[in-house]
């Protein structure tokens, strides 16, 4: 008997259908009913960014490329003007500010939880048992003009845009013409987030115009770089989140590489992620059993 297609289903702030086993499979846009919330209006949100932890909020008035290292910029803030300063000329200036869990601010919590009950149900769709892990919401502020580098992420994503309009571009999980098997393997071992790239890579990415309104999901670790519009700027929320199967992933990347420096004087490879689930989680299990001999969590 053949198996039965998984049905589209909307829910909670989405409002399109969605089918939710393309999540982690390739990238997709849908309409969000989050608009409206007086959170995100930038007066609101400047008074809010004033006040929360500044090791909450990483800013850089540097235009980035490209090509930089994403997780670098962030690392410290990165920028010879005042946040406040950086908030008031974000229209005339070249900034990306960046805030991590905004919603310990109770002004954050309505659009967090309505963000959270959405997601956990679109995961759980078909089984009740599957949780995300880990959620976190990230704000993001640019001005006109402004690049996100090209990187990945080792977690599920979600962005929602609120104002100004965004091209994104995005690959598909696991395509190692956008990102080798090595430098996704380096890069969620957090050994080395520097990824190359030169602008013909931009034609293997999948293009998104994205503008107020628009929800889009970027796989685990699909390779994906943002450039916001020229004529406002962008207020836009992701959150990030983890599976037991994108935590299983993560594992076995750290397994395969450790495996490929091992194996690298025998120019032998280990075969890649992604391709093979129970090849996947065996590697996983030797990771996790690995990290237990040596007293750590897992991956
Ligand atoms: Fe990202």
């Amino acid at each position: 008997m053949s198996k039965l297609p998984h049905p589209l289903f909307w829910t909670g702030i989405f409002s399109d259908l969605i089918n939710p086993a393309q999540l982690n499979l390739r990238p997709f846009k849908s309409r969000h009913s989050l608009l409206g919330d007086p959170a995100l209006e930038l007066e609101t949100l400047t008074e809010t960014l004033l006040r929360l932890p500044q090791n909450q909020v990483r800013y850089t008035t540097r235009r980035l490329d490209a090509g930089d290292n994403f997780e670098d910029t962030f690392r410290k803030n990165n920028g010879n003007k005042s946040l406040e300063s950086t908030l008031r000329n974000m229209l005339s200036t070249d900034a990306l500010i960046m805030v991590n869990s905004p919603e310990i601010d109770p002004i954050f919590q309505p659009i967090y939880e309505q963000i959270m009950d959405s997601v956990s149900e679109l995961v759980a769709y078909r089984d009740a048992k599957r949780r995300i892990l880990m959620p976190t919401l990230y704000l993001f502020l640019a001005s006109p003009n402004s690049v996100t580098p090209f990187h990945i992420d080792r977690y599920s994503t979600f962005l929602f845009q609120f104002r100004g309009t965004k091209d994104v571009y995005v690959g598909h999980p696991w395509d190692s013409r956008v990102v080798s098997n090595a430098d996704c393997e380096a890069y969620v071992s957090y050994a080395n987030t520097q990824l190359p790239w030169c602008d013909e890579r931009q034609q293997q990415l999948e293009h998104f115009h994205f503008q107020p309104g628009e929800a889009l999901h970027i796989p685990f670790v699909s390779g994906h770089l943002v450039k916001n519009g020229p004529d406002d700027i962008s207020i836009s929320l992701s959150v990030i989140f983890n599976t037991e199967q994108t935590m299983m992933w993560r594992r076995a990347l750290n397994f395969n590489h450790r495996a490929r420096r091992a194996l690298k004087p025998l120019r032998v490879a280990p075969a890649p992620v992604g391709r093979n689930a129970l090849r996947d989680a065996s590697k996983a299990k030797l990771w996790r059993t690995f990290q237990s001999a040596r007293g750590m969590e897992g991956a």
